[in-house]
């Protein structure tokens, strides 16, 4: 087959290993800078050009879209679906999965669980929402973060309004949420491919920091499951649509919250954690859904 890495940079280890294990299976492999596709629209159709040629008899594409260039990721993988070429990730479930606040709003309106959470654009109404939560320390959050950047820990509400203030007046879009103090500075993150679970860890964060991100510092180990978490995770990425998805989940007093559901996840962590080869596992779902 012909499979196309949709990715900005083929040095990441992610873009690797999935290259990597497409050509142990003897597929022939493209790394694609999406961000470099210039997309045609016109009376013959959709058409995608790189670099001055358009793309042509590719099987299948993986891509990997990073959370600043959604839209655009999305754009691109829609000319893909368009010419009914198999996706990893389709245009719809990125867009759903894409940020923090969307990703909890569909979840939630489905039934499974989030950290509490209140979004405002009006600081006069922070102080009066923030009644919602027990106890003093808050979460505010970016909805559009990565890698634990721009999430704080608030000691109390009036720091909590304050940054959300500046958050606001950076226009950033932000949250504020439930702090789940239980989980003491640790997160389980699944990773589901095609319907399975095919690898689970457990992130620490490090000493006095409150963010499990390995980015953070955090350290990673694997990680049994139970039944309810298994549960949770294969729910959360059916109802956002995915195939390839990180489930990120808080263990609280009410059992598995769910904090984001990332639809790029990153590889590294989770196979040299797991000793799974996911990318693998991953070329392999590519392989039964064309080749069927
Ligand atoms: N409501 C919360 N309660 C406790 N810890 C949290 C909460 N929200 C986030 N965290 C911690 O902060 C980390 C980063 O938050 P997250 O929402 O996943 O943002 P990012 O996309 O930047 O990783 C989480 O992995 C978790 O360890
Ligand atoms: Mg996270």
């Amino acid at each position: 087959m012909n499979i196309a890495v949709l990715s900005r940079n083929p040095a990441l280890y992610s873009t690797q290993s999935l290259a990597r294990a497409a050509r142990v299976r003897h597929h022939f492999v493209r790394i694609i800078d999406y961000m470099n596709c210039d997309l045609i629209i016109d009376d013959n159709g959709l058409q995608i050009s790189y670099h001055g040629q358009i793309l042509r008899d590719i099987d299948a594409i993986i891509p990997r879209i990073g959370a600043s260039v959604t839209n655009y990721g999305a754009a691109v993988i829609r000319q893909f679906e368009e010419k009914n070429v198999f996706t990893t990730l389709s245009s719809s479930a990125l867009v759903k999965a894409r940020d923090k606040l969307s990703c909890i709003q569909l979840l939630v309106s489905k039934g499974l669980k989030a950290p509490s959470s209140v979004i405002s654009n009006n600081s006069m109404m922070y102080k009066e929402l923030l009644q919602r939560f027990v106890g003093d320390e808050i979460v505010v959050k970016l909805v559009n973060g990565t890698h634990g950047i721009g999430v704080l820990l608030a000691d109390n509400h009036r720091q909590a309004e304050s940054i959300m203030e500046a958050f606001n007046k950076g226009k950033q879009q932000a949250m504020m949420q439930e702090f789940i103090r239980e989980s003491k500075g640790s997160d389980i993150r699944i990773l589901v491919v095609d319907g399975e679970i095919v690898g689970s860890m457990k992130r620490q964060a490090r000493p006095g920091e409150f963010r499990s991100n390995l980015h953070r510092g955090g350290s990673a180990q694997i990680e049994t499951i139970n039944e309810e978490e298994k549960e949770v995770a294969l729910k959360a990425v059916e109802y956002l649509g995915l195939k390839v998805a990180g489930v990120d989940m808080l263990r609280s007093k009410r059992g598995p919250l769910i904090l984001e559901v990332n639809a790029s996840p990153g590889l590294e962590g989770i196979e040299t954690t797991t000793k799974v080869d996911i990318a693998s596992r991953i070329i392999k779902f590519v392989e039964r859904s064309v080749l069927k």
